[in-house]
């Protein structure tokens, strides 16, 4: 059964509280919190203060996707704000061994994201330690951007790679029913979700339509 992560990058910023909860009564298994630095990516959204306030409206897990430089800096501040996964870029650390390590050191579960570009063999050392393998289907950075259609072969040459290992595959931008289809066909286990389940407010029927 695919996992439905709304992104809360396509959510309305001034009621945050209020979006989470309407997330989880339509059904969403878990947010995807979508952390931009204005570095690692041209956006800039919010950090772990926000995190940790939004922590105890829910029990969802909390999905944060790190597109930062220095994400070293991030792990402890986001898992003491209450984050169930911590997921940063490879293209971001020279250390992603240790990084990877350090997260899991938290007692929470770690995952790689892999931008469009980046070759998926930089998964062959991490693949036993990732908990969590975020293929992204866009350049990161914006939300409402279209699927990157190479991503389907992409995720069915992962879902090979990770045989034997525990990793889900985390597919990220662009996701409609039509390439949900797509992605699941190839083996993705979780799929990222903002401009679709925001759309026309009326989450759970977009939800379902992503199942
Ligand atoms: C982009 C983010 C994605 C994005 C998905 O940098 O990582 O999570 O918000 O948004 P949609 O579903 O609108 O493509
Ligand atoms: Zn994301």
């Amino acid at each position: 059964m695919v996992l439905i992560a709304p992104s809360l990058l396509s959510a309305d910023f001034a009621k945050l509280k209020d979006e989470v909860l309407s997330l989880e009564e339509a059904g969403a298994d878990m947010i995807h919190l979508d952390i931009m630095d204005g570095h690692f990516v041209n956006n800039l959204t919010f950090g772990a203060p926000v995190v940790k306030a939004l922590r105890p409206y829910t029990k969802l897990p909390f999905d944060a996707h790190l597109m930062v430089e220095y994400p070293e800096n991030f792990i402890e501040p986001f898992a003491d704000a209450g984050a169930d996964i911590i997921t940063v870029h490879a293209e971001s650390t020279v250390h992603l061994d240790a990084l990877l390590r350090k997260i899991k050191s938290f007692g929470i579960k770690a995952g790689v994201a892999l931008n469009p570009a980046t070759d998926e063999n930089v998964l062959k050392y991490v693949a036993d330690i990732a908990d969590v393998v975020l293929l992204m289907s866009v350049n990161p950075g914006y939300g409402g951007q279209p699927f990157i259609e190479e991503t389907t072969e992409k995720i069915a040459r992962v879902k090979k790679m990770l045989k034997g290992c525990n990793a889900l595959i985390e597919v990220d931008g662009g996701i409609n029913a039509l390439t949900a289809g797509k992605c699941v066909s190839a083996g993705a286990d979780i799929l990222v979700a903002g401009t679709t389940v925001f759309k026309g407010g009326e989450y759970r029927k977009n939800i379902e339509s992503l199942r």
